[in-house]
């Protein structure tokens, strides 16, 4: 079922052409290509399947040993100013992303990234998406006192309010509790931008444009939600089988 190969659209949303990449010794991309124009993209795979490398690579923090990476026809590594407007990424970690120790100042930091209004300005819109989310009381709080799952949302808002054309979200639903997952559900399906996300928890891809299965750096499966889910589970269930018969095996011996 995977797609045939794409045609070279250099104006897509997201473009990776050849690209080679080498984290430390791990080679995790070897002339990859993908073009990417839907609007709604998810990212599975094993731990350590290159997921989080391909949201680095696209929003500009690794610099690929060899291609390009081109966001809306720009090449984010060649014209790096222009990556706030083209590109955001909530990291899998909260800590990784959040900069300020109180929730309305990481919040009015994208405002202010994105508008250049004062901090006045940027703090009271802060307040004002906090309360159009029902969190209005987490303004003055101090992110060291809030959950992993309360950070994460921060995260989400700060990515909203820097609105850039392309959101990438590592693992968005992992430490979020399950009203809040339908919540950022919700939200991502009436955000108006390019989202490319990362996820093990398949239902909430269901309804994507596309998804691609990474294995090892490598594409292995790529089209649609159910169809590449399904190749993926029926994998997860085979390995699994596997080492179960393995082990009962040995246990035999
Ligand atoms: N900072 C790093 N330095 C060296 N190798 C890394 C680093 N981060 C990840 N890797 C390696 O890169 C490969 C892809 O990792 P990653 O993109 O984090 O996978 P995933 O997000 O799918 O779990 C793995 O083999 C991993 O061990
Ligand atoms: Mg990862």
């Amino acid at each position: 079922m995977n797609r045939l190969p794409p045609t070279l659209d250099r104006t897509s949303a997201m473009h990776l052409e050849q690209v080679t990449l080498r984290r430390g010794r791990t080679q995790v991309f070897e002339g990859l290509n993908l073009s990417l124009p839907e609007r709604r993209i998810g990212v599975i795979g094993d731990n350590g399947a290159g997921k989080t490398s391909l949201l680095r690579v696209l929003c500009g923090l690794d610099t690929p040993q060899a291609g390009t990476v081109r966001l809306h026809a720009t090449d984010i590594h060649a014209q790096p100013a222009e990556r706030p407007r083209l590109v955001g990424l909530m990291f899998q970690s909260p800590d990784d992303q959040i900069i300020f120790p109180v929730v309305e100042e990481e919040i009015a930091l994208s405002f202010r990234t994105r508008t250049s209004c004062s901090k006045q300005d940027a703090l009271a819109q802060a307040r004002a998406l906090l309360e159009r989310h029902g969190c209005a009381h987490w303004a003055g709080r101090a992110i060291g006192s809030l959950s992993q799952g309360q950070r994460q949302q921060v995260c989400w808002l700060a990515l909203k309010a820097a609105a850039p054309r392309v959101l990438l979200m590592d693992e968005p639903f992992a430490s979020l509790d399950l009203p809040s997952q339908s919540r950022l559900a919700d939200d991502i399906s009436e955000a108006p931008q390019h989202i490319l996300l990362s996820t093990h928890v398949l239902a909430h891809i269901q309804n994507f444009d596309r998804v691609i299965w990474l294995d090892a750096g490598r594409v292995r499966a790529d089209g649609r939600p159910h169809e590449v889910c399904a190749e993926y589970e029926a994998d997860v269930a085979e390995r699994t089988a596997a080492r179960r018969a393995l082990h009962a095996g040995s246990a035999h011996a």
